[in-house]
């Protein structure tokens, strides 16, 4: 459990996460995942290796993707850190927010990333767990570079790690978010 832990004498910290300054204390150890998932409540990004190595704890800071559990909660002071929970929000302000709706009786419409609404379009999930990171990665890969390569895509989720195989259907899965972000109209 390398660099997750919160162990020590906690010390006040100020955070930006989706787009509200929050204050906390945290030990000086304490990984950024660490405090969002257990000060903070947001539970989008997972536990998985706790070592850099997986990609299920993958949030945005400043805009680009990065693995919350190796990165030190007292290094995030000053920075934009966004979560999967935070990630629909974000698409709003830039006017490419997607109304998915539920199903009748399953109840209220809800307001996701494009790429969310892909991944469900695409039914691109088995057991979920990786499903944050690859969702995470993909949506900071399509705001830099909105049309990429299948070979580009590949490349930019090889560090995700999904042990159900679904690999075709999220690869499917961000292809279609890029063409559904393109064919949206402009701000
Ligand atoms: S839990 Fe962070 S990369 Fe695996
Ligand atoms: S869907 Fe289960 S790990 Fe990817």
């Amino acid at each position: 459990m390398a660099n997750c832990g919160d162990s020590g004498r906690a010390e006040p910290l100020r955070l930006n996460v989706n787009g509200r300054d929050v204050a906390v204390a945290a030990s000086r150890q304490a990984s950024l995942l660490h405090l969002l998932r257990n000060d903070l409540g947001l539970n989008g990004p997972k536990y998985g290796c706790g070592l850099g190595q997986c990609g299920a704890c993958t949030v945005h800071v400043d805009g680009t993707a990065a693995r919350a559990c190796v990165i030190p909660a007292h290094g995030m002071a000053g920075r934009r850190i966004t979560t999967l929970e935070g990630l629909a929000g974000q698409a709003s302000a830039a006017g490419s927010l997607v109304r998915a709706c539920a199903a009748p009786g399953a109840g209220p419409a809800r307001d996701w990333h494009p790429v969310q609404a892909a991944f469900e379009e695409a039914q691109a999930a088995q057991c979920g767990y990786c499903l944050n990171g690859m969702v995470m990665q993909a949506a900071a890969l399509l705001a830099r570079e909105p049309q990429p390569s299948e070979a580009r895509i590949r490349a930019e989720l090889s560090g995700n790690l999904c042990r159900c195989g679904t690999h075709v259907e999220i690869l499917r899965a961000v292809t279609l978010a890029a063409q559904r972000m393109a064919e949206a109209p402009a701000p």
